[in-house]
């Protein structure tokens, strides 16, 4: 099934009612989607053939030191993508840049929804990333969070020491909720996104073209 969603401007009913009638399609699998298409760059559904680029993404050691410990082991990598492929309340994506050879580029997960709240991370993005790639993931994880899963907030930490990548979310608009020695905890809500999403409108399609 394939739907075409205007982002970032949809009221509460307009966002309840797309909500409703995407989780009511027979075809919908939960949080997951195959394939999400922004501007320059697509999420695309993580694939069992996925686990050696994104081994080598997550061992590449100027990411690793901010990433949960990675197995350098191929097969458990993939038996960590084929237990995946078996849950509903996550999306992994590969990022593909539509300019580059070779297209993946990167990663990012959706995952724990904890009431009307989801969380996202396992965000990387390799050398071969276009420079607005962090950006335009990100818009296509709140729209596609907020305005097609219908979640009102998301909630997620960053390690302390990850400056950069706290300053991203800080500069983004992410409100910082608390911390404690080890991470810094952030939100934002869906009515902090529409706001945002106006600045970033250049970054981000008027549409997501999404594949469920
Ligand atoms: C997390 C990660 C994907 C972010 O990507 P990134 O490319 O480093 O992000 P940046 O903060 O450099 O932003 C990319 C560009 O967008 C620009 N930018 C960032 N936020 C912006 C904003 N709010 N408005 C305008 N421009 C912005 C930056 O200036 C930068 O531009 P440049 O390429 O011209 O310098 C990447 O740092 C990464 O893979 N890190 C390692 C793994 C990791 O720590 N993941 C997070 C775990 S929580």
């Amino acid at each position: 099934m394939s739907v075409t969603v205007p982002s970032g401007m949809l009221d509460d009913q307009g966002v309840n009612s797309l909500a409703s009638s995407v989780r009511d399609c027979s075809h919908y699998p939960g949080m997951r989607a195959k394939r999400i298409s922004g501007k320059h760059i697509d999420l695309r559904e993580v694939e069992v053939t996925d686990a050696e680029y994104i081994l080598s993404l997550r061992l590449d050691p100027r990411h690793a030191r901010y990433l949960s410990p990675t197995s350098s082991d191929a097969q458990s990598q993939r038996d960590w993508i084929l237990k995946y492929q078996r849950r509903f309340d996550q999306a992994y994506f590969v990022a593909e840049s539509r300019e580059s050879i070779p297209r993946p580029c990167g990663t990012v997960r959706l995952y724990d929804p904890v009431g009307n709240s989801f969380s996202w991370g396992s965000w990387l993005l390799g050398d071969n990333a276009p420079s607005f790639a962090a950006i335009e993931s990100a818009l296509i994880v709140y729209d596609y969070g907020f305005n097609v899963l219908g979640f009102s907030a998301s909630h997620f930490e960053v390690l302390r020491e990850n400056m950069k990548v706290c300053a991203f979310h800080e500069r983004f608009g992410a409100r910082q909720v608390g911390e404690d020695t080890r991470l810094k905890y952030y939100n934002l809500t869906r009515e902090d996104y529409i706001r945002l999403r106006t600045k970033y409108a250049r970054y981000a399609l008027e549409k997501i073209a999404i594949v469920l």
